[in-house]
């Protein structure tokens, strides 16, 4: 009787311990294919982030992928509702060219935050080509947001920090889709 008590609880230990090394593996090996693949995915961030989300050691690559794609929406969100408070606290002591490059991010990110809800849907339903467009138009939007800054000498992008995680968490996603789309074939 103990001794079959304790085999199941070294049974389920082995298990829980096992099953959270492949976690840990799932995301190693996702981030080193992401971050080669993709030269602007950093490793590092690609692991800090994805450790980071809940029960993300649990989940199987389709569902690290969901993760990334939830990552970027909260990412896409917060920048929007940052730019929002940018532009209504500073109105008066913005420099023009930089609260129009504001404006048009604001706008740039509100499409991207619409983009990324289809995304969502299109990926649960393993649509990942519509999945796909969508999320490239994301990492569009972070690209031409940053850009506008740079068209003028001498401008500092307010944003790079933010527009460079949106756009890496965009670039892993796209890369977990490449190695799902892969394995179906
Ligand atoms: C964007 O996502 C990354 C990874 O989850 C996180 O470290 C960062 O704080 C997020 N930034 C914003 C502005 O939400
Ligand atoms: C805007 O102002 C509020 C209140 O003064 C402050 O809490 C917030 O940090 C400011 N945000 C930005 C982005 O400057």
């Amino acid at each position: 009787m103990k001794c079959s008590y304790f085999s199941l609880t070294l049974f389920l230990f082995s298990l829980f311990f096992l099953s959270s090394i492949n976690g840990q593996d799932l995301i190693y090996n996702t981030c080193k294919t992401s971050s080669q693949q993709d030269p602007n995915v950093k490793f590092q961030f690609c692991t800090t982030s994805l450790q980071a989300a809940p029960a993300s050691h649990c989940a199987d690559l389709k569902g690290l992928g969901m993760m990334s794609i939830r990552l970027t929406r909260y990412n896409l969100t917060d920048t929007r509702c940052y730019i929002k408070r940018l532009l209504k606290n500073n109105t008066k002591i913005l420099d023009p060219y930089v609260k129009s490059c504001l404006v048009d991010c604001f706008e740039l990110y509100s499409d991207a935050i619409s983009d990324i809800k289809d995304a969502m849907k299109s990926y649960n339903s393993k649509q990942f080509f519509d999945a796909n467009v969508r999320i490239s138009s994301v990492m569009d939007a972070t690209t031409t947001c940053e850009d506008g800054f740079k068209q003028k000498r001498g401008v500092v992008s307010l944003l790079t920090k933010r527009n460079d995680a949106t756009f890496q968490l965009s670039a892993i996603t796209l890369s977990i889709m490449n190695i799902l789309q892969n394995s179906l074939k």
